[in-house]
């Protein structure tokens, strides 16, 4: 089941995102970042449990970032992060954001989804805020990919 996330979820958000991004699959998230962006996140329910989580990123009038999208390791390849990603983009289309971009090293997970391929430097530099913060921003090996929803 997807629903909007709430406080009580942040500190299980940040364990899920936090237990991949040890891996290196994605960006660590402090609390206090996630309890002051909890609003933009959908969370996956399994058994009364949260499983997955997702947000969507607002940059600008026109551009949003799918972001910290992540599925617990039990949870993997039962069509949660299918759910999200769908549940986030549905919000993209409340808000009229005309594109979704993700940078993600889940290149074949995302170009399932409908989204493509697309050069890093086409971006506009606006979404590159979080690059300050990354370890790897010397050596990025995240692909960007975008989806179009048409805005208006
Ligand atoms: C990537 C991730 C979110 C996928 O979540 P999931 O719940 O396992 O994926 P789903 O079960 O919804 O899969 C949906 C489809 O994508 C496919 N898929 C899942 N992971 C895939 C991958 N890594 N590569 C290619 N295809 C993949 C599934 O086979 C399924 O295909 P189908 O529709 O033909 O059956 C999850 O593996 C994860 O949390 N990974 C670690 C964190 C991460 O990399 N996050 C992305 C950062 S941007």
């Amino acid at each position: 089941m997807i629903r909007d996330a709430n406080v009580n979820d942040v500190p299980v958000i940040r364990d899920l995102i936090n237990s991949h991004a040890e891996r290196n699959r994605m960006l660590f998230r402090s609390l206090a970042d996630l309890y002051e962006s909890v609003g933009s996140f959908k969370v996956f329910e399994a058994d009364g449990q949260v499983v997955g989580c997702c947000s969507l990123h607002v940059y600008w009038w026109d551009i949003a970032e799918v972001k910290s999208l992540a599925v617990h390791d039990d949870h993997q390849g039962r069509g949660a992060g299918r759910e999200l990603v769908k549940a986030v983009i549905e919000m993209g289309r409340q808000y009229k954001v005309g594109r979704i971009f993700t940078l993600t090293l889940e290149k074949d997970f995302f170009v399932k989804l409908g989204f493509e391929q697309v050069p890093m430097d086409s971006l506009p530099l606006k979404v590159w805020s979080d690059c300050v913060h990354c370890p790897k921003q010397d050596c990025c090996d995240e692909i960007a990919l975008l989806f179009e929803l048409g805005g208006k």
